[in-house]
């Protein structure tokens, strides 16, 4: 709160002259820090505001060394102009660190530098300096690390003195000797390079710390065993193109017990002559003469990692050449003469990775053993593969063959590991429906220029789920475009494979030169409306039969139910006018029997009783009989017992009866007892017609008859179940599937089972006498039969 309000008065403060007067100062004050950093010199851009302090002022054509620059500075920047030299006034610049005079015409330092305490980094590279002597302020340089002297034309290095410099640049300077001497004042130095110049003979030269030595582009001719003992420390050696040099003879090689890296590419090397160098890891002697690789000739090298001995004439590997390199990783042997490996050549090098054998002359490729994830076998001139040549590779991940003369590519080619196969500029002509099959790893596959013109079926490609490149440009297509179609979508359905633009048509003539995409895009998209078209069609097609199907199963099911409820009701009421009919008659019956018997305590009359013979229509309808003709017998006998008594009764003593009985019957049985009935039915008849007809009461006569007529049917029945038309039931029965049926039986009156169709006359027609019973109020019973007499 209080500050605020301290803020707020300040603001409506009245201005004092004294506030006016420190204000001009500290304008003026920020005024002259402009006008300081204004003085920049002529032609130079300043930037002292970063780190380091910069001053540039390279390429502007200065004569002169400038004045006035600020003492400030870090970095002064003066290569690229005319400076003939550098006045005494740079003893001012206390703080330089770095000072680029690079492409000058300087042919000498002031002879005092002692105030550039500072100074790291001096570059006096391509000017005039011919004599160390002429620079030989340097040694007032307490902190220089890195001189650069290149391209001056010094002879000498002999009197450079430095305590401090680590690396020298002498470079293409003109620098014909190394001397005892050459090196004596530069204690600390560890890097050396002496490239380009006429460096004809290195002499016993010493220099303590030296790691670091570039010889290369020198005339170096021949060295001896010894040149590099005074370079105890000595790790990187650069030889590369001295045109004439040597170092190796038959007696004797280069030695240096620390040096692990070599470089003698295009030099003069008639052998590799690395026996001297046991702590070599790294060796390039490309592009030498070595011809003849002798046996175990790297057994001494056990550390090296990297050789290169491409571009020399290395006509024959053997068995034992690379032996003992067991740290080998990479192995070029590119641009040689080899016709003909050892499958065992690199079978020793355990560790190696890459094996390149490109530019060679060889004709066929041996199944190598190797550990190899990379073999480069391209520009030979293989025209066949063993279809066993990965097969000790157990490691390998990329083969490139390009540039062979295969003309078919070994199918059932086996390899768990192997990404990428590289089969450019070959004459495939086609690719076996195998030749993927079993590289189930494979991620890339370049097969353009070859001469592949059919259409490959993706098929081919079926168990290389994680191939994502297919190159197939530059190969002559015959662009058939309905069996081109598959290819063309397996390769271009994104993630695309291969670059569309890629495929061209080679024929037919008329569309040579398109892309397939162009040429077929008619045809294609034809057969795609047209598939389309067709599939809707048969979709639509498909939809309307289960409509029309759906639709005339349900009217049918509805029909027949309709059907069914008709049948049922012209039933029912047939068996109610059959009811009728019966109540008259056992009314007037009752009516008659009344004057004779008493009869009172039954207070209905029995539905039994009620029924007379059924129609026709009921009789079809009627469960089979299929009961023996001895139970008819029994049934005649007790008929009148039935008539009094209660039909529950009977009916389950029948039941008791045959259950027993006709467990045990056979088909035989039933077909004996037909026979038996037809005999007996025919006496029956002729004996009906005697006596019986008066004796019997009505009921019962209707039964016999009822009786008979099921007789005959069921014969009828048997005969088919003789033929084998009819439905044969040999299936046992058990007792509850007989109840099942039974319940089913009483309760719906339409069952058809012949077993228990003896009871199925009483228990059918009584249930549906019951059920019409049931729908009329028991006290309208007679009244309802006046009413149909009346
Ligand atoms: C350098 O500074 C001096 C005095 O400070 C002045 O006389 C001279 O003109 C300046 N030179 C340049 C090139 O600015
Ligand atoms: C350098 O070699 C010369 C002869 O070439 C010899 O006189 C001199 O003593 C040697 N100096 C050293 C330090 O070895
Ligand atoms: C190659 O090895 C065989 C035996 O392994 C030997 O007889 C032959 O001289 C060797 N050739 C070369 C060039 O070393
Ligand atoms: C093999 O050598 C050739 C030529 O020397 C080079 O172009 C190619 O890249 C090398 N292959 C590998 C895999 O390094
Ligand atoms: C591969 O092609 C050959 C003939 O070219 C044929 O017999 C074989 O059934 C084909 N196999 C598969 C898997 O398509
Ligand atoms: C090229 O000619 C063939 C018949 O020779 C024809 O079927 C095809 O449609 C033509 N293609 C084009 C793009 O004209």
């Amino acid at each position: 709160m209080r500050s605020r309000t301290i803020a707020e008065n300040m603001k409506y403060r009245i201005m004092t002259p004294r506030d006016l007067l420190s204000l001009l100062a500290t304008y003026l004050g920020i005024f002259s820090i402009a006008l300081c950093q204004s003085t920049c010199p002529i032609r130079c851009l300043c930037y002292l505001s970063q780190l380091p302090r910069t001053i540039m002022c390279s390429k502007q054509g200065l004569e002169v060394f400038p004045e006035n620059i600020s003492d400030v500075v870090q970095e002064l920047n003066l290569s690229n102009n005319l400076l003939t030299n550098i006045t005494d006034d740079i003893n001012r610049l206390l703080d330089l660190r770095i000072l680029k005079l690079a492409r000058n015409k300087l042919t000498s330092l002031p002879e005092d530098l002692s105030s550039l305490k500072s100074l790291r980094t001096l570059d006096l590279t391509a000017n005039n300096i011919k004599h160390i002597v002429d620079i030989r302020s340097i040694v007032q340089l307490p902190s220089l690390t890195v001189l650069y002297l290149s391209k001056n034309p010094l002879s000498k290095l002999e009197g450079l003195m430095s305590a401090s410099t680590r690396a020298l640049d002498a470079s293409h300077c003109e620098i014909r000797e190394l001397t005892n001497t050459s090196l004596d004042d530069l204690p600390e130095l560890t890097m050396l390079t002496l490239m380009g110049n006429p460096l004809k003979d290195i002499n016993k030269t010493w220099s303590p710390k030296l790691q670091w030595l570039d010889m290369s582009d020198c005339l170096l001719n021949y060295l001896r065993p010894d040149t590099f003992n005074g370079f105890p420390a000595l790790e990187e050696l650069r030889l590369s193109n001295n045109p004439t040099l040597v170092y190796s003879t038959r007696n004797s090689t280069l030695t240096h017990s620390k040096l692990k890296t070599l470089d003698v590419s295009r030099c003069n090397l008639d052998r590799p002559g690395l026996h001297g160098l046991p702590s070599l890891t790294q060796a390039r002697l490309s592009r030498n003469i070595i011809h003849m690789l002798p046996d175990r000739i790297f057994a001494k090298n056990r550390e090296l990692g990297f050789l290169y001995l491409n571009g020399n004439g290395i006509e024959k590997l053997n068995m034992s050449t690379f032996e003992g390199l067991v740290k080998l990783q990479v192995l070029d042997l590119s641009a040689n003469y080899l016709e003909v490996i050892h499958p065992l050549t690199f079978h020793e090098n355990v560790e190696l990775k890459v094996l390149n054998l490109s530019y060679n002359v060889l004709y066929e490729l041996p199944s190598l053993t190797s550990t190899v994830t990379t073999l480069d076998a391209s520009s030979n001139l293989i025209s066949d593969l063993d279809e066993n040549f990965l097969a000790n590779m157990p490691k390998i991940r990329s083969v490139i063959l390009s540039n062979n003369q295969l003309q078919r590519f070994p199918s059932k080619l086996k390899s768990t590991s192997l990404k990428n196969l590289d089969l450019r500029r070959n004459r495939l002509v086609e690719v076996c429906n195998d030749t993927f099959l079993q590289l189930p790893q494979l991620l890339k596959i370049d097969l353009s220029g070859n001469r592949l013109t059919e259409a490959i079926n993706p098929e081919i490609f079926r168990n290389n789920p994680d191939l994502n490149i297919i190159k197939l440009e530059d190969n002559p297509w015959r662009c058939d475009c309905i069996d081109l179609y598959l290819m063309y979508s397996f390769l271009t359905e994104p993630p695309a494979k291969t670059v569309d633009q890629s495929l061209l048509c080679q024929n037919p003539s008329n569309v040579s030169g398109y892309t397939w995409h162009t040429a077929c895009f008619d045809i294609w998209n034809k057969s795609l409306y047209y598939n389309k078209d067709r599939t809707w069609g048969f979709v639509m097609i498909v939809l309307l039969t289960i409509v029309v199907l759906f639709g005339s199963f349900i009217s049918i099911r509805h029909m027949m139910r309709i059907k069914r409820r008709a049948i049922e009701q012209r039933q029912q009421l047939e068996t109610l006018r059959l009811l009728r009919q019966r109540r008259n008659q056992v009314a007037q019956q009752q009516q008659q029997q009344q004057e004779h018997i008493e009869h009172a305590p039954e207070p209905r009359i029995h539905p039994l009783e009620l029924i007379g013979p059924p129609s026709y229509e009921e009789a079809i309808q009627m469960p089979r009989l299929a009961q023996s003709l001895d139970n008819l017998d029994e049934i005649s006998e007790t008929t009148s017992v039935r008539v009094m008594g209660s039909a529950d009764n009977i009916r389950y003593k029948y039941r008791r009866t045959r259950r027993t009985k006709k467990r045990i019957q056979s088909e035989d049985d039933l077909f004996r007892r037909e026979e038996r009935r037809h005999e007996r039915l025919r006496r029956e008849r002729n004996s009906s017609t005697g006596n019986s007809e008066i004796i019997l009461p009505q009921s019962q006569r209707n039964s016999r008859a009822n009786m008979a007529r099921r007789a005959r049917r069921n014969s009828a029945i048997s005969d088919s179940i003789e033929t084998g038309s009819g439905r044969v039931r040999v299936k046992p029965q058990t007792p509850s599937s007989r109840k099942r049926r039974q319940r089913y039986t009483v309760y719906d009156g339409h069952s058809t089972d012949d077993e228990d169709s003896d009871v199925q006359p009483v228990g059918s027609s009584r249930s549906i006498v019951i059920r019409e019973l049931r729908r009329e109020p028991k006290s309208a019973y007679r009244e309802s039969v006046v009413e149909q007499d009346s």
